[in-house]
């Protein structure tokens, strides 16, 4: 365990002004992603929409890291470059999703348990020996009636516990994503208890489990009204119960925070980072790590055309751009008019 390494990459996927990409959706998430616009999800295609993204000019200065899939980190540029050295080279980290997903939770009517722990020391060596300095794994909390229970919180809290425990053995920095979804006819109230719960469950075990803080980055879903309930907080409501769940439940020790889109619209997404990270003595910087909210323009853009690559690459630019101010609080929406 090389805990030089580890500290240095945390650092730097925090770095001021830069968040995380998340490029990681697994083949069935693409399959959906992809025939929204009318693309047919092949190994070929979806190599050339993450090359899209990667080689995008100019995208370092807002992006620190990004998370690769399996299939990705083996696959390689147009010039034949692998994409994790191609990105090492750029000052980008190469990240790994290391999760097989989430499965029906025995037992537990409509919850889920996140498998992949079987191997999973080997194939972190593996995943090193490619380029990946740091992992990711996938918790998903349902919020329904009843749920989620004690059972479904502690299952995954030990899962992530162990995950990260095997990342930092292995010098890569575990990015740990105990995702409470925004989908349901719940209040911001209970959204809110929810994740308190999760964060408490979470850190409980990583402690139990002697993860080091220093060496972890939180993925943490923002406390949000729920997708179907009838008030959806605003931007300052959503930013101030976030930050004050974090606040109550993540160790000061931990070198930063990062979140996910969830679903949220790219504009909500944006402004809710910003309003949160304008927020002053926090004692850790918060930032993005995006899938849909950094890439559904540049997806909508390329269509699946080669003719639409430089105009998709564009709009991937302007995301990370914006995204890249809000992670300091300094973005406006009037910034979004402008072109990059
Ligand atoms: P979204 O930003 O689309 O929620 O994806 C982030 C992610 O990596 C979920 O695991």
């Amino acid at each position: 365990m090389d805990q030089t390494l580890l500290a240095t990459t945390a650092a730097a996927m925090v770095a001021k002004g830069k968040g995380i990409l998340a490029a990681d959706e697994s083949s069935g998430t693409c399959e959906t992603r992809f025939k929204s616009v009318g693309v047919e999800c092949t190994e070929e295609n979806r190599r050339i929409y993450r090359g899209l993204l990667l080689t995008t000019p100019g995208v370092e200065q807002f992006v620190s890291g990004v998370i690769l899939f399996d299939e990705t980190i083996r696959q390689k540029t147009d010039d034949g470059v692998p994409f994790a050295g191609y990105l090492a080279k750029k000052g980008i980290i190469p990240g790994i999703k290391v999760d097989k997903g989430a499965q029906a939770l025995p037992l537990c009517p409509g919850e889920k348990v996140t498998e992949g722990l079987d191997g999973l020391p080997k194939r972190l060596d593996e995943y090193f020996r490619l380029g990946a300095r740091f992992a990711k794994w996938r918790a998903v909390i349902t919020i329904g009636d009843a749920i989620p229970t004690h059972t479904c919180l502690y299952a995954n809290a030990h899962a992530l516990a162990r995950y990260a425990a095997a990342c930092q053995e292995a010098s890569i920095v575990p990015v740990i994503e105990p995702e409470v979804l925004l989908d349901g006819a719940h209040s911001i109230e209970r959204c809110e208890e929810v994740t308190e719960a999760a964060l408490r469950a979470t850190y409980a075990a990583l402690a139990a489990h002697n993860v080091a803080f220093e060496h972890t980055i939180l993925k943490a879903s923002m406390v949000v009204s729920g997708k179907s309930h009838s008030r959806q907080a605003g931007v300052d409501e959503v930013a101030e119960r976030s930050v004050r769940v974090l606040k109550r439940t993540v160790p000061a020790a931990q070198p930063g925070v990062v979140f996910l889109s969830g679903g949220q619209s790219d504009a909500s997404a944006t402004a809710h980072l910003n309003a949160m990270a304008a927020m002053k003595g926090l004692p850790w910087p918060l930032t993005f790590s995006y899938s849909r909210a950094l890439q559904n323009p540049a997806l909508k853009t390329w269509k699946g055309q080669s003719g639409n690559i430089v105009a998709a690459q564009k709009a991937f630019h302007h995301r990370a751009r914006m995204n890249g101010l809000a992670c300091q609080g300094k973005w406006k929406p009037e910034l979004e008019q402008q072109a990059a």
